[in-house]
């Protein structure tokens, strides 16, 4: 008999604290779901993490609550690797290795690299080489599919250039990876400023909805969600953006389709609706912070330090064949 291999999913989280609904119905509860079906490697890139402004002390701690939250939402050490970048130096190097082969004009022209630019981040070599790192993440060890939200859509092209790029110059040793991007909720938006994407790092905590909120807190987010004077609910994302994410976010929370939302709730009143829309959420989330309060630091450092030697291992034959291709193969 014979046992084929499960495709291999990698993807990867900023320990960068916040973890939000938009992270939850965009990328982790699809890392989540894959878990049994195919070969899942998880990672706490905490590398990417020092390309923006930040207290070490504070680094450290939120590499472990990262790991925690990714625990409490489901995802499981005995079936997913689950370590932090850090603990891999194949990563940096294999970075270098891709920096020798990435094109500045392609780095320039990442629109995130561009978002936080314009933002006042400190422009340097880190944070323009960012997605070279990502890049080294996944290639390093062969992934097929990588579960991701829509913002990582650019970075993820690019990936897949370099690996072919490598491929074509070196001899075939990086399968190209595929994004896996949800239909709905790829891109949930803020509720402050429906026309910008959820994000951790925008500085009104009322925008986003921490995914170990709380009832209360989900519920006077949802009411306050930013919407329009037309009273009607309906899906536009143009003319109504806020409306429409709250139907994305109802969507994916309850599993029913947009229309069907719609049709139900289409002269309801904006107040009705998005009571519907708090308690879908409150439903989704609540079981996640009983099972966050059950989970002690140790136990979340024992399960990286396992991580972190069984992603070494698992990397360095793979990295050896980089290594060889590319003409540092060693004495
Ligand atoms: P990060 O830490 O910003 O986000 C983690 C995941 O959440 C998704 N996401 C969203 N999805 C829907 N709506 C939103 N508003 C939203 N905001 C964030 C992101 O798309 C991501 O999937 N560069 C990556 C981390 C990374 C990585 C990798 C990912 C480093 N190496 C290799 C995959 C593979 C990032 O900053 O994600």
């Amino acid at each position: 008999m014979t046992t084929e291999a499960k495709p291999r999913i990698f993807s990867g989280v900023q320990p960068t604290g916040n973890i939000h609904l938009g992270n939850y119905l965009g990328a982790f509860r699809n890392w989540v779901a894959l878990q049994d079906d195919y070969d899942t490697i998880y990672c706490i890139v905490d590398l990417h993490a020092m390309t923006v402004d930040y207290d070490p002390a504070e680094l450290e701690r939120e590499r472990i609550d990262t790991a925690k939250v990714l625990m409490a939402l489901g995802v499981d050490p005995e079936r997913s690797l689950l370590y932090t970048q850090s603990q891999v130096p194949a990563h940096a190097e294999l970075a270098w290795i891709l920096g020798t082969m990435t094109p500045m004009g392609v780095l320039g022209r990442m629109t995130q690299y561009k978002d936080k630019t314009a933002r006042g981040e400190r422009a340097d070599l880190g944070l323009f080489s960012y997605p070279v790192l990502m890049a080294a993440d996944i290639l390093l060890y062969r992934a097929n599919l990588v579960p991701i939200g829509d913002d990582q859509r650019q970075h993820m092209e690019m990936t897949r250039d370099l690996a072919e790029r490598f491929n074509n110059r070196f001899g075939e040793v990086f399968p190209i990876p595929e994004a896996y991007i949800p239909e709905t909720s790829a891109r949930v938006m803020s509720l402050t400023e429906p026309h910008n994407k959820m994000s951790k790092s925008d500085e009104q905590e009322r925008s986003r909805i921490a995914v170990l909120d709380d009832a209360d807190v989900i519920r006077k987010r949802i009411r306050s969600a930013v919407t329009d004077s037309d009273p009607e609910v309906r899906y536009d994302v143009e003319a109504k953006p806020g409306i429409s994410n709250l139907l994305e976010i109802m969507s994916a929370t309850t599993g029913r389709s947009i229309d069907d939302l719609v049709a139900e709730y289409a002269h309801s009143g904006y107040g009705v609706f998005k009571d519907a829309v708090a308690e879908a959420v409150v439903e989704e989330l609540a079981p996640y912070r009983e099972t966050y309060r059950s989970l002690s630091n140790g136990d979340v450092r024992a399960v990286l330090h396992d991580g972190g030697t069984k992603a070494n291992e698992l990397a360095a034959p793979y990295e050896r064949e980089v290594r060889k291709a590319v003409g540092i193969k060693g004495y």
